[in-house]
């Protein structure tokens, strides 16, 4: 497959049918898998977006809500959070959890924002970037809704340097993930996790993706041992 092909991925009605499927257990199985450190991560991104009080500020991709909800804490009531996701079991999800009455949930596309050109102050993609169907349009996206200066950090899986790492980020997949899922009746939507991952451009890559898509500036994090990363960029 050719590299530009590996970033253009059909299949989003499939993408949007497993995350519907999984929206029941989604949030417990994150919460199991990850011992409970993705929760970490989503504030790191939600900080390196640089938020501040009294914004107002997109989280795409936002699933069943988590970082919406702590972006809403970041820009306080006088702030405004619209969290953006094509499933509408997902979105159903993030509907029914406790929140404050300054975040909309949008069932729309990454790849085509219902939204006006310099939008949003701050925005956040917390594992949505690697499901997206295209990404260098995705950036583009994010970065067109963004106003001037401002920032977005993007969080995702990353295939660890090390090698030691990467066996272990291989054996837990495995040994861990599928099975746990498998347990609930979702080994195949697990089961992709590993592929999705091996397909995913590297932090350099996804930082030469950024200013492809006219970022100014772009500094990809490797975080938890390199097994996931932020990606941060700047209008
Ligand atoms: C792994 S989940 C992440 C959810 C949430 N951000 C989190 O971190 O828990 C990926 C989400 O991306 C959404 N998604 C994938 N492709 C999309 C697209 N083209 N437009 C909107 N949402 C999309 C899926 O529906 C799913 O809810």
């Amino acid at each position: 497959m050719a590299k530009s092909d590996a970033l253009r991925q059909p299949a989003s009605p499939q993408v949007e049918a497993l995350f519907d499927r999984v929206a029941p257990v989604y949030d417990e199985l994150n919460q199991t898998l990850s011992l409970g450190l993705h929760r970490i991560w989503k504030r790191m991104a939600v900080l390196w977006s640089e938020a501040q009080t009294g914004d107002r500020v997109l989280d795409i991709c936002c699933g069943s809500g988590d970082v919406a909800l702590l972006l809403a804490q970041q820009v306080g009531a006088a702030g405004q959070v619209e969290g953006l996701d094509f499933s509408h079991q997902q979105l159903a999800v993030a509907r029914q959890r406790p929140q404050p009455d300054n975040i909309t949930w949008v069932e729309g596309n990454a790849l085509d924002l219902p939204y006006a050109e310099g939008s949003f102050d701050a925005a956040t993609m917390s594992y949505g970037l690697r499901n997206l169907s295209d990404i260098p349009r995705a950036l583009a996206e994010l970065r067109r809704v963004l106003k001037p200066d401002k920032k977005a950090a993007i969080l995702d899986f990353h295939r660890p340097r090390s090698i030691p790492m990467q066996q272990f980020q291989r054996w837990y997949l495995h040994q861990v993930v599928v099975p746990t899922a498998e347990r609930l009746g979702l080994r195949d939507e697990y089961a992709y996790l590993e592929p999705s991952i091996a397909r995913f451009p590297q932090g350099p890559q996804q930082v030469r993706l950024a200013i492809a898509a006219g970022f100014s500036h772009a500094v990809h994090y490797p975080i938890a041992a390199g097994m996931m990363g932020v990606l941060v960029v700047k209008h």
